[in-house]
Formats: structure tokens, C-alpha cells, sequence
């Protein structure tokens, strides 16, 4: 059984970690983008371009599901490429659905109309691009009424998380709370729209205050996902050997990689899109 996990760089790695602990019989084909991250500055249709051509080379290695992990990557790619028609027997799920689906408080798939929920004021931290891109709040109106969501774009954040440099990641995340703080004083709860914030949802938490709960999205889509193949076992893919792949420099991913999740991981060149 394999699954494909595609994302502009390393921050899908977080994704990873935590589909692997709750599919440990699935094999996962992780590929980084990393000679074009981050996605979060770059405009909507390259963005479209770049997740498609990645997300064709993870099909046609046999991967008949990919999940994008990159938020940017669903904000811009996800409906775009699902609008386009997808081939027989090859899936691409985004990240966005099982956070809004934990937020809503509803059940995989409920497709009923939208209605109240008890959150009514949701901070939303991403890329500048998601931000802007407004799928988020798109999503939720599929399901919620009456929820009114503040953004911050957290500029700087997955630049300085992708160096190592967790002081200046920390400062950063506490200024964008600040900055939202000052939009919207009192939100019940808070999204973590960027693959790389679970890094510093501690941080979050903490500027946010123990009273806002705060949504992070690598155990919510590891459910939804486990939840998904069960429902949709011919979606398991073939039975390839778990690989990381990158577009960038191997080596030097490689290390980045490593101290990013704290264990050794390689990277191989990734194929070139068709
Ligand atoms: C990025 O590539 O800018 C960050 C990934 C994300 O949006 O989750």
C-alpha cells in the first residue's frame, strides 16, 4: 500500500510523521518541491502548475492517492486540479477539509448544508498566498454559517523555520499573533494553516493564550486519512517502497530534513515532470 505526500519543501514532513504513526502498514512517497519553495510567495496559477506536475509524477510512479500537504498548495491547486478532471482510479485530497471538518464539529464526508456552529471567531496563521487565496473561508461556508475568520499572513515564518532559525521563527510567530490579536482580540479558536507552524504550535499557544483552542492540522488530516482508505481500500495504491524525493539538492535536503524532524532522513533526486 502506497500513498503519496506531495508539499512545497520540508514542512510536509510533519504531515508525514503523523499519517506514518497511524498507518504504519502504509508506505508513504514524500515529495518536497524544495527547488521552488516556499509556495506560500509565489501567485496562484504557478503554484497550480508546479502541485499538478508533482502530483502526475507521484500517480504515475503508482501512487493512486496523493495528498497534498503543502495549505498553499490546496488553497490553489486542490479544486483547480479536481475541476480539471482527475484520471480513472487516481485521487489528490487536500489538508484544508479535515481541519474545517474538526472546526464544524462534523463527520467525514457530511455533505448536509451549512449550519450554526459553537465557534464563532476563528484566527486563521498561513502563507501570505492562502491567505489571499480565500480558500479557507470558502471551505467553511460549504459547511458553517455565522463564523466570522480573521486572517494573518505570517510572513517570514517558513523561511526562517526551513534555515533552523527558531528564534527568529518564534519572534515572528509572536508578532503575527500580536498583529491579529489587534484585528480580532478574542478568538475562540485558531487554525495553523501552514504545514510548518506544528513546529511552533507551542508558541502559538502561548500568545494566544490557554482559553483559544488551537487547530493544527497533521493529526486531524492523519485521521481523516486513515478514515478515507478504510472507506476506500482500492485507493491503497500499490505496494511500492517508501522513498523521499526531492527537486532540490539531495544532500543538502537531506540534512535539513534530519534536523527539521530530529532523525535521519534521505533524499533521492525526484524524477522530472513529464
Ligand atoms: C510554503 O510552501 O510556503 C508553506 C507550506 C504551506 O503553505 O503549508
Amino acid at each position: 500500500m502506497t500513498v503519496g505526500i506531495f508539499d512545497s519543501g520540508l514542512g510536509g514532513l510533519t504531515v508525514l510523521d503523523a499519517v506514518s504513526k497511524r498507518l504504519p502498514d502504509v508506505n508513504f512517497i514524500y515529495l518536497g518541491d524544495n527547488a521552488h519553495a516556499p509556495y506560500g510567495v509565489r501567485d496562484a496559477d504557478d503554484v497550480y502548475h508546479l502541485t499538478k506536475a508533482h502530483v502526475e509524477t507521484l500517480w504515475d510512479m503508482g501512487c493512486n492517492l496523493v495528498v497534498l500537504a503543502c495549505n498553499t498548495a490546496s488553497a490553489a491547486a486542490l479544486r483547480r486540479m479536481q475541476e480539471d478532471g482527475v484520471p480513472k482510479g487516481k485521487r489528490v485530497l487536500g489538508v484544508f477539509v479535515p481541519l474545517i471538518e474538526a472546526l464544524t464539529e462534523r463527520n467525514w464526508g457530511d455533505n448536509s448544508p451549512p449550519r450554526e456552529v459553537a465557534v464563532k471567531h476563528v484566527a486563521l496563521f498561513a502563507t501570505p498566498a492562502t491567505v489571499s487565496s480565500r480558500a479557507f473561508q470558502r471551505e467553511l461556508a460549504f459547511r458553517a454559517i455565522g463564523v466570522d475568520v480573521e486572517t494573518q499572513a505570517c510572513g517570514g515564518v517558513v523561511d526562517a523555520i526551513e534555515e533552523g532559525d527558531m528564534i527568529l521563527a518564534e519572534a515572528l510567530v509572536k508578532s503575527h499573533v500580536e498583529a491579529l490579536k489587534r484585528k480580532m482580540p478574542h478568538p475562540e479558536a485558531a487554525v495553523l494553516g501552514c504545514t510548518h507552524y506544528p513546529l511552533m504550535e507551542e508558541v502559538f499557544q502561548a500568545a494566544l493564550g490557554e482559553d483559544v483552542t488551537v487547530y493544527s492540522q497533521a493529526d486531524l488530516v492523519a485521521a481523516s486519512l486513515a478514515d478515507y482508505l478504510e472507506r476506500r481500500p482500492e485507493m491503497r495504491g500499490d505496494d511500492l517502497p517508501a522513498r523521499f524525493l526531492t527537486t532540490g539538492d539531495p544532500g543538502r535536503v537531506s540534512d535539513r530534513a534530519t534536523q527539521f524532524l530530529r532523525r535521519r532522513i534521505s533524499f533521492e533526486a525526484a524524477p522530472k515532470p513529464a
